[in-house]
């Protein structure tokens, strides 16, 4: 059933039999101290006779950037953690689930995934202990969701080919054919782009946004698969600059050839739309088979040690202004941003899909 297993599936939990008196009480004994432990989230390991179970994570991120949060999560618990990446497709196999619930908590690198499936009633709402720390422009009313990491919009450029000074400042001007043929793009389907667009759609409305879209593309040197292509391309010197997301930048800064970039953060000045900002983040499947595990892990990952791995695996930014970010990025207070609630994303999601599509941007490379 999984395509990917961080440990293999635990046999069996139960046994069946009557039991003497005496395990019964070692049992309740047992329970209790269980019970006193949970209380304190994410706190000593577990020893393997408590059997703490187990917690059935999808996620959409990078598998590099989960794996040692999880790995974390069940020293720290004991908890089994069984982890499916399922990269874009975690969406459309929750749904497809929604009669037989497989997941208990997923993990996603699109906000606008996450209230997709909350407005088709696929999460659970809940109140885990420090979610009151997540603004609250970062996460659902009912708390089925919730933001950790920001995942900002950016122009990274070859500094050996261009200044800042040159730069386009805002997302608009990459229509302008003095740019053409020196810049790189992701393709359509991918998720950031998507939400991008979406954010642009609820600014400029349709119309707009389709011109942009298709003047963007007719002027993009490259069209790529994902933005880590692009970040390795504009280090190498093949385009002046790329549309990415801010952590590609502070990647590509960390690589011992290639990494004469810079950084602009668009659309900042007085009446301009701001920097689009999407998250990185969490949310509680409805009829979570190990609901109660689910719970410890959201509080768990709540807590600011968590909520830094979070974000620090993938370079990006927490969310919660007290966790410290990265070295040299820029947290979100020190830019504009969109004002567009990330809660907004969920509703456009497949209608920014069909409009993509329509204005000529192919979802998938050809
Ligand atoms: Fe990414």
């Amino acid at each position: 059933m999984f395509e990917s297993t961080l440990v293999p599936p635990r046999v069996s939990r139960h046994r069946s039999g009557s039991r003497p008196a005496i395990v019964i009480v070692t049992t309740l004994i047992v329970l209790l101290a269980m019970a006193l432990l949970a209380s304190c989230a994410g706190d000593a390991p577990l020893s393997p006779s408590d059997d703490p179970g187990e917690l059935v994570i999808y996620s959409a991120r990078n598998e590099r950037f989960v794996d040692a949060l999880l790995e974390k999560f069940q020293g720290d618990t004991g908890i089994t953690v069984r982890a499916l990446h399922a990269g874009g497709g975690a969406v459309n196999r929750i749904i497809e689930e929604s009669r037989n619930v497989q997941a208990d908590i997923f993990i996603s690198n699109d906000i606008g995934a996450l209230e997709h499936l909350r407005i088709n009633g696929l999460l659970e709402g809940s109140e885990p202990e420090g979610v009151e720390t997540i603004d609250s422009r970062f996460r659902a009313d009912d708390n089925s969701w919730f933001a950790l990491s920001a995942r900002t919009r950016v122009l990274m450029y070859n500094q050996d080919l261009i200044t800042a000074e040159e730069m386009p400042t805002t997302i608009w001007e990459l229509t302008d054919p003095t740019w053409a043929g020196q810049f790189a793009i992701t393709r359509g389907g991918n998720g950031s782009m998507i939400a991008h667009i979406s954010a642009l759609r609820y600014e400029w409305g349709d119309a707009r946004t389709a011109e942009w879209i298709a003047a963007v593309k007719e002027n993009a040197g490259a069209i790529m698969e994902g933005h880590g292509d692009i970040r390795r391309a504009v280090g190498a010197g093949e385009f002046a600059f790329g549309l990415v997301n801010n952590y590609y930048y502070h990647q590509q800064l960390l690589e011992p050839t290639d990494n004469n970039v810079g950084v602009i953060y668009p659309d900042q000045g007085e009446g301009e739309m701001g920097a689009v900002v999407n998250a990185a983040g969490v949310g509680l499947i409805k009829g979570a088979p190990n609901a109660e595990n689910a719970q410890r892990f959201l509080a768990w990952v709540l807590l600011p040690e968590n909520q830094r791995e979070f974000s620090y695996a993938s370079m990006e930014v927490p969310i919660n202004p007290t966790v410290q970010a990265i070295g040299q990025a820029a947290t979100i207070a020190d830019y504009r941003t969109h004002a567009m609630p990330l809660s907004e994303l969920g509703e456009v999601f497949e209608g920014t899909k069909e409009l993509i599509e329509r204005s000529g941007l192919d979802l998938e490379l050809r």
